[in-house]
C-alpha cells in the first residue's frame, strides 16, 4: 500500500477509537479530499478527523456503550409497544443530539407529519442516527418495512438487534450518502436534520438526495438551534433555504413547525 496515500492515511485517522468504527469509504473519500489540497502528516490526519467530528462526532451528548445497550435490549420484553421498550429507546435517544432535542415532540412529531400517508408501510431513514428508536412513536402498519442507514457501524448493529428483538422487518446498512444514494424504493424516505451536515462536506447534496431517492414522500427536515442551543434565526434561514432548493421543481410539500423542529412533507 502506498504510505502516502487516501488509504495509508484513513487507516491512521481511524487508530483513535472515535474514529474507527465509521464507514471506511467515508474516511478513505475524506482522506483523498486532504491530500488533494496538498495536506501530509498530522495536518491531514487532523483535517479528516475535524471533518468526522463535524458531520459525526459533534452528534454524540456521551459516549454510548454499546455492549451495554445490547444487554439491556436483551432483557427487555419483545413488544414494541411495552412501557419497558418505550423508556430504553427514549434512554438511547438522548445520547444523540439530534434525537435528544426530538424527545420533547416525538408523538407530535411523527403523528402529525406522517398523518396524510399513515398508515406507512416502508420507511427509508436516510443518516439515520438513532431515530430508528423512535419507531413506536410513528404510525406504521403492522408489517412494515424499515430500512436504515448512517455511518456509525456500531450503531447500526444496535438498531439492527432492535428490529430482530422486537420481530420488525428492517436492515440497516452502512452508507456515505455524499458519495452513493440508496436504490431501495419504499413509500417514505426519511432525511431528518442531515441536509446541513451533508451540506458540509458537498454543498449541492440536498437537492441531488431528494431527486435520487426511490420514495413517493419524503420527509425533510431542519433544526431550529444549533448545537451549542442558540437560535440565531435558524427556522427562517433554512425555511428559505429549503424553498429556495426546490423552487424548480412541481413537488407537492406540506410545512410543519415543531418547538425544535421545521419539517416538510414532500410527495412527488
Ligand atoms: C443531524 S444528525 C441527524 C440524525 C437523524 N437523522 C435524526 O434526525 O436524529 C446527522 C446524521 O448524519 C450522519 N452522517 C454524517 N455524514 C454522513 C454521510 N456522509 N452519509 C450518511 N450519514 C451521514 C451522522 O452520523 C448523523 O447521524
Amino acid at each position: 500500500m502506498d504510505k502516502t496515500g487516501p488509504q495509508a492515511l484513513a487507516q491512521q485517522v481511524m487508530t483513535n477509537p472515535k474514529y474507527k468504527t465509521i464507514v471506511n469509504s467515508l474516511v478513505v473519500r475524506l482522506s483523498h479530499e486532504a491530500i488533494s489540497i496538498g495536506l501530509t502528516g498530522k495536518a491531514a490526519v487532523k483535517y479528516v478527523r475535524n471533518k468526522l467530528h463535524q458531520v459525526g462526532g459533534a452528534y454524540f451528548k456521551q459516549t454510548i456503550d454499546y455492549a451495554a445497550e445490547q444487554s439491556q435490549l436483551a432483557q427487555l420484553p419483545t413488544d414494541l409497544h411495552s412501557d419497558q421498550v418505550a423508556a430504553f429507546c427514549q434512554k438511547t435517544m438522548r445520547s444523540h443530539a439530534s434525537t435528544a432535542e426530538r424527545l420533547p415532540i416525538l408523538a407530535e412529531f411523527f403523528q402529525t407529519c406522517l398523518a396524510p400517508i399513515a398508515p406507512v408501510t416502508s420507511v427509508l431513514d436516510l443518516a439515520c442516527g438513532l431515530n430508528p428508536l423512535a419507531i413506536p412513536w410513528m404510525p406504521l402498519s403492522g408489517s412494515a418495512q424499515y430500512f436504515a442507514c448512517d455511518i456509525y457501524l456500531d450503531m447500526l448493529g444496535l438498531i439492527e438487534s432492535f428490529f430482530i428483538h422486537v420481530n420488525l422487518d428492517g436492515k440497516t446498512s452502512a452508507c456515505d450518502l455524499v458519495s452513493a444514494i440508496p436504490i431501495q424504493e419504499v413509500q417514505v424516505a426519511f432525511l431528518l436534520k442531515s441536509i446541513p451536515c451533508l451540506e458540509q462536506m458537498d454543498k449541492r447534496i440536498g437537492l441531488r438526495l431528494l431527486e435520487g431517492i426511490q420514495a413517493q414522500h419524503i420527509l425533510v427536515s431542519f433544526p431550529v438551534h444549533s448545537l451549542g442551543g442558540k437560535n440565531k434565526g435558524m427556522q427562517e434561514f433554512y425555511g428559505e433555504h429549503f424553498t429556495e432548493m426546490i423552487k424548480d421543481k412541481s413537488w407537492r410539500v406540506r410545512e410543519f413547525h415543531f418547538k425544535t423542529e421545521l419539517a416538510f412533507l414532500v410527495s412527488k
